[in-house]
């Protein structure tokens, strides 16, 4: 028998399409809603080749109040959302503020405003563990405090956070689970998807499966001079696939009522932390392939060091990231190779 029709805004992207596939092997039906700002509409045949069934795809923008409201109107069986579709670039937020702010909240009203008029049970936000800023300690629990934003991407987050609170606490009929993501990385293991960075990545392993492939000279690790045992900075790296998983529990525990909480926050992450230079090595060791690499100074407005706790979502939603990190760095490295392959990059 078929689930429900769960909408997945920005369902063409990174954690999207990995979170669709998820879905869709759940048994769920999927409406895909994506402007492809930032992803490409190949994606849904990636998604159909791991998963035999293609999702239903919109291609527009949920900040125009009509598109969301036809999209409605066309799909009126949706019971559960998930919102990714946003804007993700910190250092792009802060030369374009208003862009982040209009796409990021815009979009999440949009659909807010929409849901209790057509009966959606739940909504799934994609937060991230930029809220906790530098955390006072580490590993942090979701009870750390929210640190004051460094970006305007940052502070789309945090009141993303608060419009979900005010709403619900005014007594919109439906639920909500707040994820916070740590670092998600890798591919999925078929190699048919994976994050396709636009123009010079920003992210870390974007560039190391670059600089391995050849695509660029070499990996500027941004500081070797923080107060960590070798220097560079740490992050809690989670495979996509793993985070994806997470979306489909939240999903199911808001449509089928089991939880009492109205709004719940987890963490997502590994629960270890890796320093740069680590994670380099561990993609060393795992693909054979050397990543050129030298040390530059510091990136402005880089945390030092951010790892999860994730207890709470492995005990409350029974989940853990459980896929070592060398296998992740692997399915990376496939990805790039199969982007090559296809004379893509
Ligand atoms: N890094 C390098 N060289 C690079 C890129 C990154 O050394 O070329 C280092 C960074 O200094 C950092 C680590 O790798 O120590 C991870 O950097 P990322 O840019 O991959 O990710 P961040 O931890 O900076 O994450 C931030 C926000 C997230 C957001 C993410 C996406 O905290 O909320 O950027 O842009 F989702």
């Amino acid at each position: 028998m078929k689930k429900d029709t769960i909408l997945v805004t920005g369902g063409t992207g990174y954690i999207g399409s990995h979170t669709v596939v998820e879905l869709q092997q759940a048994g769920y039906h999927v409406v895909i809603i994506d402007d492809l700002s930032n992803s490409n509409v190949d994606v849904l045949d990636g998604i159909e080749r791991i998963t035999g069934i293609r999702p239903d795809f919109v291609e527009g923008d949920c900040t125009d109040m009509a598109v969301v409201k036809d999209l409605f109107a066309k799909y009126p069986g949706i019971k559960g959302i998930i919102n990714f579709a946003a804007s993700k670039a910190v250092g792009e937020s802060m030369q374009k503020p208003i862009l982040y702010y209009r796409n990021n909240l815009n979009t999440l009203m949009n659909l807010l405003d929409m849901m209790a008029e057509h009966g959606v049970k739940g909504i799934v936000f994609s937060s991230s563990c930029t809220v906790y800023g530098e955390p006072d300690e580490n590993p942090v629990t979701e009870a750390a405090p929210i640190k004051k934003a460094t970006s305007p991407y940052g502070n789309t987050k945090q009141i993303s956070e608060e419009i979900i609170t005010d709403v619900i606490n005014a007594g919109a009929p439906f639920k909500s689970v707040i994820l916070r993501y740590f670092n998600p990385v890798g591919a999925h293991q078929s190699a048919e998807i994976g994050e396709l960075p636009n123009g010079v990545p920003q992210n870390l392993i974007p560039y190391v499966t670059q600089a391995a492939m050849g695509i660029r000279k070499e990996l500027s690790v941004f500081g070797d001079d923080y107060d960590t045992p070798d220097g560079s900075c740490i992050r809690d790296y989670i495979n996509v696939v793993d985070l994806a998983k997470a979306h489909v529990i939240a999903v199911e525990r808001m449509l089928e009522d089991k939880s009492e909480a109205k709004i719940e926050i987890f963490n997502l992450g590994t629960g270890v932390g890796l320093s740069v230079l680590e994670l380099i090595s561990a993609f060393e060791r795992a693909t054979g392939v050397k990543v050129p690499h030298k040390i530059v100074g510091r990136r402005a407005g880089d945390i030092e060091k951010v790892w999860a706790n994730p207890a709470y979502a492995n005990e409350v939603l029974g989940w853990k990231a459980e896929t070592p990190i060398e296998d992740t760095m692997r399915s990376a490295w496939n990805w790039q190779c199969r982007l090559r392959e296809r004379g893509i990059m």
